[in-house]
């Protein structure tokens, strides 16, 4: 079985090609970061035209290098939502046509689903498990007791984890996307130089928030007399050290066997070693996917589109035309996938 994944939910175009025999074939990666840094943020408009521009091209460029022409692929995969509606617009067309075109089905695929199952890029494990989403736009904990199965337990009631680390490292003059900035800045920075507070650690539950934090760091710089690395590590510490205690409370209320952490802000050295450390002392497994696969790609779209076509779920749907029904969704929670 052979699926192609399109990813355009944001600002990377991300294509791959998966097989059940042999995993990844193939996979392309264009990331629109440079468009976008000079406004300091993701520009949805452009991002859509850019995926316009990229996404055949590397269609191409993934079958080619596979070995396979599109009407021996199985289905074809793309994110259905959530995201920016244009961009997503663009992926959903283009998998739609395609897969019109080449007479076989087409599969919206949930962002984090793909999200939360790229660490089986990596190899096989088994349902059910905790997982820690920390991306963008998003912070949560999901127990995933099987697939399209997941309870969302706590999630963050204000900004994401990677939008905290953006908007802090750009309070401190970093460059954007500034998550990997300050994760870098932080590496020069001093341990307890400055302390800044660890939100919602006294309250019971599994929500967290981060806006708190970013105001913290704001009032920091204001009064100066810090070095913005100390800066840049107090904030790390902070975010890590609330994401690794409410995870473990998240083992412990939900008794899941294993613990999977994705999203961008997986990638993170200092969240991962923290993540790992209480892993080991609950005796519990973590995965991880691999660096590149934290963030935005097609290789997780594909891998949750052979899923979820193995799991039966393919649809052909077609308008009353005849013509294919592009549909996407910019809001979408991940509980719905159940019904
Ligand atoms: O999952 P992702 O690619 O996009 C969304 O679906 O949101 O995550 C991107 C986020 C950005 O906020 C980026 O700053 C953050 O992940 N990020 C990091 C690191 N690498 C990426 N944050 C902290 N440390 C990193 N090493
Ligand atoms: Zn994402």
């Amino acid at each position: 079985m052979k699926v192609l994944g399109i990813e355009t939910s944001c600002d990377e175009t991300g294509v791959a090609l998966i097989s059940d025999r042999d995993g990844l074939l193939a996979h392309r990666l264009y990331s629109q970061t440079d468009l976008h840094a000079v406004y300091g943020g993701v520009v949805p408009e452009l991002a859509s035209r850019d995926h316009v521009r990229r996404l055949l091209p590397l269609v191409r460029a993934v079958l080619d290098e596979g070995g396979v022409h599109g009407r021996e692929l199985d289905a074809i995969a793309y994110t259905g939502g959530p995201g920016l509606l244009g961009a997503l617009l663009t992926g959903a067309a283009v998998a739609r046509s395609l897969a019109w075109g080449w007479e076989i089905p087409a599969l919206p695929v949930h962002h984090l689903e793909g999200h939360l199952l790229a660490p089986m890029l990596e190899g096989e494990f088994e349902f059910p498990f905790l997982v820690l989403l920390v991306s963008g736009g998003h912070t949560q904990l999901i127990h995933a007791r099987a697939l399209g199965d997941y309870e969302l337990l706590g999630e963050s009631i204000d900004d994401a984890a990677g939008e905290a680390f953006d908007k802090t490292a750009k309070l401190l003059g970093l460059g954007y996307p500034g998550g990997p900035a300050l994760a870098r800045l932080a590496t020069d920075g001093r341990a307890g130089a400055l302390e800044l507070p660890r939100p919602m650690l006294d309250r019971p539950g599994l929500d967290m928030s981060f806006s708190g934090l970013k105001t913290a760091v704001l009032t920091a710089v204001r009064k100066g007399g810090h070095a913005p690395a100390d800066v840049a590590r107090a904030f790390e510490a902070a975010v890590s050290e609330t994401l690794v205690e409410k995870t473990r409370r998240a083992l412990k209320q939900s008794h899941a066997p294993a613990l999977v952490v994705a999203g961008g802000v997986a990638a993170n050295a200092t969240l991962r070693a923290g993540l790992e450390r209480m892993a080991r002392e609950r005796g519990v497994p973590v995965h991880f996917p691999r660096a590149e696969f934290c963030t935005d790609n097609g290789a997780m779209i594909a891998l949750a589109g052979l899923r979820r076509l193995q799991a039966g779920c393919a649809s052909r749907a077609v308008d009353a035309d005849g013509g294919p029904v592009i549909q996407a969704r910019a809001r979408w929670p991940l509980a719905e996938l159940a019904g």
